[in-house]
């Protein structure tokens, strides 16, 4: 699809700040774009040491039980499906989180609140879906912390600078309102968003963090929540 938006020149796309009519539209992009993640998810699980550990017991502890291989391979086949659910309603479960607390009111939030923002993308001459969303606010309990947050574009459109664009906003924003930092929380998983955040100069300071009461799923899982800064201080020069 993102091929198709890059052929003949490419549509224009312009990042806006959020308007009223916007809210459906930010909640379908937010929500599509962490759905997307189970599988990725799935894949990582099973690349960790744990998943396919605990599969490799379950298949030898019931072999060894003496049922037949072809049985053996049930229980097997059993907790893939439960590993891949696992991962479904992990994200499935933040979405609905979200949807339910900021992103129920993004203008009451984000709009007029000194130190917040929410920014769409929109396309120039298109059906008047928006492509791209991206919020900030003050870090809780960090002064002087911008946390960027609800970074997500629509599917059709990755690839073309939009997630780029919409970080380097909330930089633009958050440098102009005198944070001196900016603080984003991703997961292990998000390795796309994790690339991008790098390029702008952000900087992993934590990515061992097990999700929030889901120490054990996080093990299994291999999916930990990610940090990562960028600090706007431009450091001055030592003494030469
Ligand atoms: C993460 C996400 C927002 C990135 O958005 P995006 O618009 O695809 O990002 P960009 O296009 O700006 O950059 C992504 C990649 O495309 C490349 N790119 C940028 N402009 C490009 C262009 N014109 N042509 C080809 N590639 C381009 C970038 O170099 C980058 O490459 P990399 O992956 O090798 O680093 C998007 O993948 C997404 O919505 N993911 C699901 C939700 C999510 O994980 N959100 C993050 C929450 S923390």
């Amino acid at each position: 699809m993102a091929a198709a938006y890059k052929a003949g020149g490419g549509p224009r796309f312009t990042v806006r700040p959020f308007r009223a009519g916007d809210t459906p539209e930010a909640r379908r992009i937010f929500s599509e774009g962490l759905l997307d993640l189970p599988w990725p998810a799935f894949r990582r699980a099973l690349q960790s040491p744990a998943a396919p550990c605990l599969l490799l017991a379950t298949g030898a502890a019931v072999y060894g039980a003496g049922w037949p291989l072809a049985w053996a391979a049930l229980p097997v086949a059993a907790l893939l499906a439960l590993l891949y659910l696992a991962c479904r309603l992990i994200y499935a479960g933040y979405v609905k989180q979200q949807l339910e607390g900021d992103m129920a009111d993004i203008e009451g939030i984000y709009m007029g609140r000194p130190g917040s923002g929410f920014w769409v993308v929109e396309e120039e001459g298109g059906d008047g879906g928006l492509r791209g969303v991206v919020a900030a606010q003050k870090a809780e309990g960090q002064p002087g912390c911008c946390q960027l947050l609800r970074l997500s574009v629509d599917r059709r459109c990755r690839g073309l600078g939009l997630g780029c664009r919409l970080t380097r906003r909330v930089l633009e924003f958050a440098r102009d309102s005198g944070y001196r930092e900016c603080v984003l929380y991703t997961s292990t998983v998000q390795q796309p968003a994790i690339r991008l955040y790098l390029a702008q100069g952000f900087q992993v300071t934590r990515d061992d963090e097990p999700m929030p009461g889901l120490a054990l799923l996080s093990w299994v899982t291999n999916i930990y929540v990610c940090e990562l800064r960028l600090d706007f201080v431009i450091p001055t020069k030592g003494p030469q």
